[in-house]
C-alpha cells in the first residue's frame, strides 16, 4: 500500500528516489473541435461566453496547437468527435491513463461532474481499449475528472491529485491502488482554478510551474519539498492567460497560451524551449493547452 500524502508531515524523505521510473510520453490524443461550443456555465470562465465561440477560429487554433505539439517532438493521434459532446475537445478530463506496476497500460475512467460531459467518457474508454489499455471504472460514485485533476510526476511513479471542485478526495485511494503509486493530494481553493491543471504544471522531474494563490499553503509546502525548482506564476498570467495550463513535452519544450511573458521568460531562463499558441476560443470554455490533449503512454 502506498500512502496518500496530504500534509508536509506525511511526506517521506527522498520520496522521488523511491518512486519507480516512468517514461515521458511522446504520443498525445486530441479531439477535433467539430462539436465544440459554449452552451452553459460549468466554470466561471464560461460565464458571458455562451454562444460566443468563433468556430472557424477555434478550428484553426486547435490545428495550430496540434502542430506545436508535433514541433515539440510529439505524435498526435485523434479520437472521433461525438455530436452533442460540446466539451469533448478537452481530452484531459475523461480518463487518467498510465502504466500499472507491471508496466502495462491502464486507463481509469472518470466520473464527470456534469451530465453533459459524462457522455464523453465511453468514447475515450473505447479508444484506449482499442489501443491496448486495460480500462477500469471507478468503483464507487465519487466524482473524478481524470488528468484534469490527477497529474503524473514527470518520469516517476507518483501522482499529484487535485480536489475540491470536480474530483472528490477519496478517489485517490483507488487511483493509488490501481497504479501502485503514492498520491500527493492537493486541495484547490479557487473556483477560477477548478482543476489542478489550471494552477499546477509539472515540467520535468525537478521543475514545476504553479499558481500558489489557488493552492493551500500546506500543498505549496509539499510542492516545494518535492520539486527542486518551483516557478511561481504571476497571478495575472495565471488567470488571464491560464499560463499554468501549459503542456510540457519530453522535459524540453513547453507549449503555452500567449500572454504570459514573465512565465515564458522564466522558462527560457531555465533552458526550456517555449512555443506560444493562441487558444482564445477554448479559454471561453475554461480550458487551454494542457486540457486539449491526453498523454498516451
Ligand atoms: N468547459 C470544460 C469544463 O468546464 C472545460 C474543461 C477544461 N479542462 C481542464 N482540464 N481544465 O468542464
Amino acid at each position: 500500500m502506498h500512502p496518500i500524502i496530504d500534509t508536509p508531515a506525511k511526506l517521506p524523505a527522498n520520496l522521488l528516489a523511491g518512486c519507480r521510473t516512468m517514461p515521458l510520453p511522446a504520443r498525445l490524443l486530441m479531439c477535433p473541435p467539430e462539436h465544440f461550443d459554449v452552451i452553459d456555465v460549468k466554470n466561471p470562465h464560461m460565464a458571458g461566453n455562451i454562444g460566443r465561440v468563433d468556430h472557424p477560429l477555434a478550428a484553426q487554433q486547435w490545428a495550430a496547437v496540434g502542430r506545436a505539439f508535433e514541433a515539440a517532438g510529439a505524435r498526435v493521434e485523434q479520437i472521433a468527435p461525438v455530436a452533442g459532446c460540446e466539451d469533448m475537445v478537452f481530452c484531459a478530463n475523461q480518463t487518467l491513463v498510465g502504466l500499472d506496476p507491471a508496466g502495462r497500460p491502464l486507463c481509469l475512467l472518470s466520473r464527470m461532474r456534469y451530465p453533459s460531459r459524462q457522455r464523453e467518457v465511453a468514447a475515450f474508454g473505447a479508444w484506449f481499449a482499442a489501443a491496448g489499455y486495460r480500462v477500469l471504472e471507478m468503483p464507487d460514485d465519487r466524482l473524478f475528472e481524470g488528468s484534469g485533476d490527477a497529474i503524473w510526476h514527470p518520469g516517476r511513479g507518483l501522482i499529484w491529485g487535485g480536489y475540491g471542485h470536480r474530483t472528490e478526495p477519496p478517489v485517490y485511494e483507488h487511483v493509488s491502488r490501481e497504479f501502485g503509486v503514492p498520491v500527493i493530494r492537493l486541495r484547490l481553493l479557487s473556483e477560477r482554478f477548478y482543476h489542478l491543471d489550471t494552477c499546477f504544471c509539472a515540467i520535468d522531474e525537478s521543475t514545476v510551474l504553479i499558481n500558489p494563490k489557488s493552492l493551500e499553503p500546506a500543498g505549496v509546502e509539499i510542492i516545494r519539498r518535492v520539486f527542486a525548482r518551483v516557478i511561481e506564476c504571476p497571478a495575472d498570467e495565471a488567470d488571464g492567460a491560464m499560463a499554468c495550463n501549459a503542456t510540457a513535452l519530453l522535459g524540453r519544450t513547453v507549449v503555452i497560451q500567449r500572454g504570459a511573458p514573465r512565465v515564458c521568460a522564466a522558462l527560457r531562463a531555465c533552458g526550456y524551449q517555449v512555443i506560444e499558441v493562441e487558444t482564445s476560443e477554448f479559454l471561453k470554455s475554461g480550458g487551454s493547452v494542457f486540457c486539449m490533449k491526453m498523454y498516451v503512454f
